[in-house]
């Protein structure tokens, strides 16, 4: 079993450290934020991410939370769990990387550096430069990209997919890869560089499959078609299959958008303009105001009307808010004049932009509401086309943004239902003037 420091409690962190500790590995996480380590000590998870604090626990022997540096010092493994946020320019930010490669402790014998982060191609070349001129030559380095999702990260961690080891010495892959001996999963062998473009290449692709279906979803909603019968269709072809494949109000989260945006920057600075992961980024952006332009078909002006939002996290089983469509939807329905209503179960709506009215229960948030609009596929909004719910809203519209309801039920309990992509009913319909009827012969 070996000694593994971590830097960084957060979500890659915690669940990279809290999950090695279940692999048998001794493992010291390191943060900068004081509050986060003493919360960690009292056994307090600082977010939201089921089965954390459990495994947290049960591994509390071999788990040790510091702000020092040079606790670190003894270990044979230093991952680099910080976050890399964009710029103002869209390129990442890896101050936060280089702050951690400056502060390394005195360190002996040959312990090998792992980036876990999301990083520009290139990095772990600089990094490697970097370890050298610091007189860290005997410093291994590798790139172990994580690519858990948020809300199952643990599951993701310990069942995934592959791991990806890109290392420039090829007895530091092998002994990065021996940490996860007892995780059943293929290891993909690389060098830095490709190590590095495999995370940025399968979040880009994953975020194409969501545009791809997005645009389907609103050609569905002009012609007629609904979006998630042909997902189906599409999905159970074996060339495609059926993941990300689910139309709705747009990506957001903590990586999706900056990894595209960096991706884009990163292809554009060393000369080449990527076209296609333009669409998608701009894509993404319009279908998330696509929502205010349903409330408006629906309500007319929004001025002076009353819009729940239910749901803020980016997704569900999370509180990340990180990029959400909410935040998007909040600022777009305050500028329309609307008075906005939020609520989520465990996001922190104080992060929405002032003026937003955020309430503890999905019953004070549609009172009184013309519409409610479905941000998150919470569990508990499956149930929300009940008779209490229509009766407390002054007009029972639900606009689902994540297509979480059966538009024919929902219609049945006496609501107007709009989803994305899905067929209208006629009585869903506001009366439009007609269309002039073609020349015959024409
Ligand atoms: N969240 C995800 O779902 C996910 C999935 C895969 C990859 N990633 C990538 O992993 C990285 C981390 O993401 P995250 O969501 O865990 O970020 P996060 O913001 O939740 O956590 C980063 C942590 O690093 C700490 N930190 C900053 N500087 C430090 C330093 N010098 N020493 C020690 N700790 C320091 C911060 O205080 C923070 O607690 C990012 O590059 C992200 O793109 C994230």
């Amino acid at each position: 079993m070996s000694k593994v420091g971590i830097f960084g409690a957060g979500w890659v962190g915690l669940v990279t450290g809290a999950c090695f500790a279940d692999l048998g590995h001794e493992v010291v996480i390191r943060d900068v934020v004081p509050e986060k380590i003493e919360a960690l000590r009292q056994g307090r998870v600082p977010f939201h991410e089921e089965a954390v604090p459990a495994l947290l626990e049960r591994n509390s022997d071999r788990l040790t939370f510091t702000l020092d540096v040079d606790d670190v010092a003894e270990c044979e493994f230093l991952f680099i769990c910080v976050d890399t946020p964009p710029t103002y320019s869209g390129d990442a930010d890896l101050s936060r990387v280089w702050t951690v490669v400056d502060e390394l402790p005195e360190l002996s014998g040959h312990p090998i550096l792992v980036m876990k982060s999301t990083v520009p191609v290139g990095t772990g070349e600089k990094v490697r430069t970097g370890l050298d001129e610091r007189g860290l030559e005997h410093v291994g380095y590798a790139s172990n990209p994580e690519f858990l999702a948020e809300g199952r990260a643990i599951e993701d961690f310990m069942h995934p997919d592959r791991i990806v080891v890109g290392a420039f010495e090829s007895e530091d892959a092998d002994a990065v890869a021996a940490l996860y001996d007892k995780i059943d999963a293929p290891v993909v062998r690389s060098d830095v560089n490709s190590a590095e473009m495999i995370k940025l290449a399968a979040n880009a692709f994953l975020m194409t499959r969501i545009s791809f279906i997005n645009e389907i979803a609103n050609v569905c909603e002009a012609t007629g078609a609904d979006v998630v019968k042909v997902a189906e269709g599409v999905g159970l072809d074996k060339r495609l299959g059926p993941h990300f494949l689910k139309a709705g109000i747009g990506y957001g989260g903590s990586c999706f958008p900056k990894d595209s945006l960096a991706l884009k920057q990163l292809a554009s600075n060393s000369g080449y303009h990527f076209q296609l992961l333009s669409a998608v980024i701009e894509v993404n952006e319009l279908q998330k105001r696509r929502v205010i332009g349903k409330l408006k078909r629906h309500l007319g002006s929004l001025e002076g009307k009353t819009v729940a939002l239910l749901g803020l996290a980016f997704k569900a089983n999370t509180d990340d808010m990180r990029e959400a469509p909410s935040i998007v939807l909040a600022s777009r329905l305050l500028a329309e004049g609307a008075e906005v209503r939020a609520w989520d179960p465990v996001a922190d709506g104080r992060k929405l932009p002032k003026g937003v009215d955020v309430v503890d229960s999905i019953e004070d948030a549609v009172r009184g509401a013309d519409a409610a609009v479905i941000v998150t596929e919470w569990e508990q909004l499956k149930s929300l086309a009940r008779p209490e719910i229509r009766d407390l809203m002054a007009s029972p519209l639900i606009v689902d943004g994540r297509n979480l309801l059966d538009p024919e039920e929902t219609r049945n309990a006496g609501f107007t239902y709009d989803g994305i992509g899905r067929p209208q009913s006629p009585s869903d319909v506001l009366p439009q003037t007609p269309e002039p009827a073609p020349a015959r012969g024409a």
